[in-house]
């Protein structure tokens, strides 16, 4: 788990030089003696030490499950902070009014912590629909999509920017895999869902390879506790780093750690996957705020750091 950065380390040439230095009456010599030591220092430090930095991960975004109803305008306010205070981090937050859209437009809280949301340049909205496992008839799955897509009609500031898909198949099923195309096409097609359509398929564990569908933006590979996550390193190893744009990582029940092993962890799943979401709460984790959400936002690698 942690070979990528112990490489980096090992990376880093020496950074002290011995300087022989033969006529030390000599003072101009010696000034210029310390000022080559002193660039033989700073020069190195200033150019290794920002790229070992940002070499430590790779720059991701969180994927945020708020299932929480927003009874008051300050109900979200753990998440309002969180993006607020994270500019330079990308937050795709996944709205769920009720198991699904609820109503359109939806109620006036829902509204108005829509709207917020909407205020930050920093934030994806994408709906949540639940298909059953493509089990679910999917005229309801469609007019789910359609239900989310209608509340663009309300104010342009309710638009979603994709959706969510829950409880995808991982089996192969010729049947079901005709239905997923056709959801995501739902999804491409709408012109009530904002640009870019995000298509975000939760299978929660890797898929069969013949899902993959350039239609399908997304694809949540691991939502699974951290016990469990630490088991299954080598089959997620195998995906590869090349297409983690496309994949999504969600921990839960992630033990209590200091900050740089929260970091570490991180950044070493940023080295597989894009968006990610890590938890220490153990259950109903997308119904109530963890209290170290802060901690882990300031932990995601961005381009900026
Ligand atoms: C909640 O926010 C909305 C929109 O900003 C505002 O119109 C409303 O008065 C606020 N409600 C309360 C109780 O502050
Ligand atoms: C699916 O829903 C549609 C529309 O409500 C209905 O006409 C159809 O009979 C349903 N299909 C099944 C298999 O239940
Ligand atoms: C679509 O949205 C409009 C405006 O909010 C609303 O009046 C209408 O009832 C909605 N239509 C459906 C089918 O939900
Ligand atoms: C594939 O899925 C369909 C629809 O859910 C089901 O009726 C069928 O039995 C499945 N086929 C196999 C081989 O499991
Ligand atoms: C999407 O649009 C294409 C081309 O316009 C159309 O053939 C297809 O039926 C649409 N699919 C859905 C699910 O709306
Ligand atoms: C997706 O793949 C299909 C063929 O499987 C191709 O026709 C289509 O152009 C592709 N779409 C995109 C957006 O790459
Ligand atoms: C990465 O994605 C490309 C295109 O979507 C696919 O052809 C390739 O097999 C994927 N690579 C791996 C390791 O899954
Ligand atoms: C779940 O979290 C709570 C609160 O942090 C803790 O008291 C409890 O021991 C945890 N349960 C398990 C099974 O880890
Ligand atoms: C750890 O991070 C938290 C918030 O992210 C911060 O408040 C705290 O000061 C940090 N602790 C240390 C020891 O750096």
């Amino acid at each position: 788990m942690e070979s990528l950065e112990r490489a980096t380390e090992k990376a880093s040439p020496p950074l002290r030089r011995r300087l022989n230095l033969r006529r030390p009456w000599c003072i101009a010599l010696l000034v210029a003696a310390a000022i080559v030591v002193i660039l033989a220092i700073v020069i190195p430090c200033a150019i290794i030490l920002p790229k070992k930095h940002s070499h430590s991960g790779k720059a991701s975004k969180v994927l945020y499950p708020i299932y929480i109803y927003p009874e008051t305008n300050s109900t979200w306010d753990p998440l309002y902070k969180a993006i607020s205070t994270h500019p330079e981090l990308d937050f795709v937050i996944i709205v769920n009014p009720s198991s699904g859209p609820g109503s359109s437009p939806p109620d006036t809280q829902y509204q108005v912590a829509v709207n917020r949301l909407s205020s930050y340049s920093n934030v994806q909205k994408v709906g949540y629909v639940p298909t059953e496992y493509a089990t679910r008839n999917i005229s309801a799955v469609l007019d789910d999509v359609a239900t989310y897509a209608n509340w663009t009609s309300e104010s342009t500031s309710l638009s979603m920017d994709g959706i969510f898909f829950d409880e995808i198949p991982y089996d192969w099923n010729s049947t079901k895999s005709e239905y997923l195309i056709r959801i995501n096409e739902a999804v491409k097609n709408s012109s009530g869902i904002h640009s870019p359509h995000l298509v975000i398929h939760n299978p929660g564990t890797i898929p069969d390879a013949r899902y993959d569908q350039n239609t399908t933006d997304i694809t949540v590979v691991f939502e699974q506790s951290y016990d469990y996550y630490e088991t299954q390193v080598t089959a997620l190893d195998a995906l590869g780093t090349k297409n983690r744009t496309e994949y999504s990582y969600m921990l839960h029940s992630v033990p209590t750690m200091t900050n740089s092993s929260l970091k570490s962890l991180v950044d070493d799943i940023s080295y597989r996957a894009e968006y990610l979401f890590v938890t220490t709460l153990n259950s109903s984790y997308y119904e109530q705020f963890d209290s170290h959400l802060e901690q882990f936002c300031d932990v995601v690698p961005t381009s900026s750091k």
